[in-house]
């Protein structure tokens, strides 16, 4: 059905028939709730141990007590798992309260009113206008934030293997106004895909070829989840059972369990980029579905590193409205972010951040995986569960993939 080519008369008669489709629906009483991503209780309760994970006791690795003001940067324990899982360095991370969104929106009105590189730069004085690219589709609330901002949104396709880059590059070389681009890289909400390497290649040197002041925002919400059992790019399925692995979930058949290779250790400054990338945290080997450069190791290459800012958070790996958030970048970007944050705050909530350090203390903290079901390797089993069923489900009823649909 093509509305925009139908008569009046055939638009008057699709309209009377929807209204009384939607009279019959609320004639049936129905209490719906359509929240979207709302974890179920059973999926919440496998991060429960985050309560009471203190036990009393406050105090940081350094000694802080973490229910005093201060420490705006969040807590060393929490910048080390955010560096982990943005393959950073720890000083090129903020850990910040609940929301990467709220980071997302607090980065960008920073940009637009009062200027990435001083006063004059705020893209609020962009003569012609301030637009960003987005990939879609896309994560319609990166959408509500240039809507809030008055930023001009430019659609650009998505491949399967990322945003179209040919697009991309004309766009940014041609329109100084164009001042950045949503990226969700690993398994992009709503698409699912997971951008290629080369994408991510050709993302990373965008700043050469951009305005000053362009910014790739980064959105790694997936950043640590894997899937198992959809059959693209699966660990092999008769990979013996390890420590730390726990069992499929009762509703994911009887398949057996698959086991997660583990991201290695940082090398910050290592030199050999093209072996460095693939060699990183935040890289997920290949057999997780979702293999992913290192975006900083790729614009340091291209010489752009102030280019791309990362964010990411435990929303979609413990509690969605009571984790912890993280961002990313330069340490440019890094010192201007922190600078602006510390008017809006005197520090996050580092009592939160350290009870998530004790469910997550490292990428090491268990080897999750669930057959058939995604997993994640934040190598917390419960945080794994918390993922996996969650995701899960929303696939299951969207159609039986194993995908990541949209969620809040
Ligand atoms: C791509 C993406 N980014 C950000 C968010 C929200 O993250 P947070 O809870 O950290 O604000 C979501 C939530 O579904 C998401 O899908």
């Amino acid at each position: 059905m093509q509305i925009d080519t139908m008569d009046t008369t055939s638009l008057a008669g699709l309209d009377m028939e929807l209204e009384n489709h939607y009279a019959s629906l609320c004639a049936e009483g129905l209490d719906l709730d359509l929240t979207r991503g709302k974890p179920a209780g059973d999926q919440l309760a496998l991060s429960a141990a985050l309560d009471g994970a203190l036990g009393g006791d406050y105090r940081t690795e350094d000694g802080a007590d973490t229910r005093g003001y201060g420490g705006g940067d969040g807590i060393a324990e929490a910048r080390r798992l955010g560096a982990e899982w943005l393959g950073l360095a720890p000083d090129e991370v903020l850990a910040g309260g609940n929301s990467s969104l709220t980071l997302m929106y607090l980065f960008l009105l920073g940009a637009h009113r009062f200027g990435l590189d001083g006063p004059e730069s705020a893209w609020a004085f962009d003569a012609g206008g301030t637009r960003f690219l987005c990939p879609v589709p896309g994560y319609d609330r990166h959408f509500s934030i240039c809507e809030d901002l008055g930023i001009e949104m430019i659609p650009v396709p998505m491949t399967g293997e990322g945003p179209d880059m040919d697009r991309v590059e004309a766009l940014v070389t041609g329109d100084p106004g164009v001042r950045g681009m949503w990226c969700v890289p690993r398994f992009s909400n709503p698409t699912g895909e997971t951008y290629s390497a080369d994408t991510v290649r050709r993302i990373a040197a965008l700043g050469r070829i951009a305005a000053p002041g362009f910014r790739v925002m980064w959105d790694n919400a997936y950043a640590v989840h894997g899937f198992a059992g959809d059959g693209e790019g699966d660990a092999p399925a008769n990979a013996t059972a390890q420590p730390g692995i726990h069992p499929p979930h009762p509703d994911s058949g009887d398949a057996p369990a698959n086991v997660t290779a583990r991201p290695g250790t940082l090398h910050p400054d290592s030199g050999d980029v093209q072996a460095d990338v693939m060699d990183r945290p935040g890289i997920h080997r290949p057999d997780s579905g979702g293999a992913l450069p290192n975006v900083m190791a790729l614009c340091r290459a291209a010489g752009a590193e102030d280019s791309v800012v990362q964010f990411a958070s435990t929303s979609k790996v413990t509690f969605a409205g009571a984790g912890l958030a993280f961002f990313g970048g330069s340490r440019r970007n890094v010192d201007w972010f922190r600078a602006r944050l510390s008017v809006m705050t005197i520090g996050p909530d580092k009592v939160n951040q350290l009870r998530h350090l004790k469910l997550l203390p490292d990428m090491d903290a268990g080897a999750p995986t669930c057959a058939a079901t995604p997993r994640c390797c934040a190598r917390s089993s419960i945080a794994c569960g918390a993922v996996s069923k969650r995701v899960w489900a929303i696939s299951a009823s969207a159609g039986g993939r194993t995908r990541p649909a949209a969620t809040s």
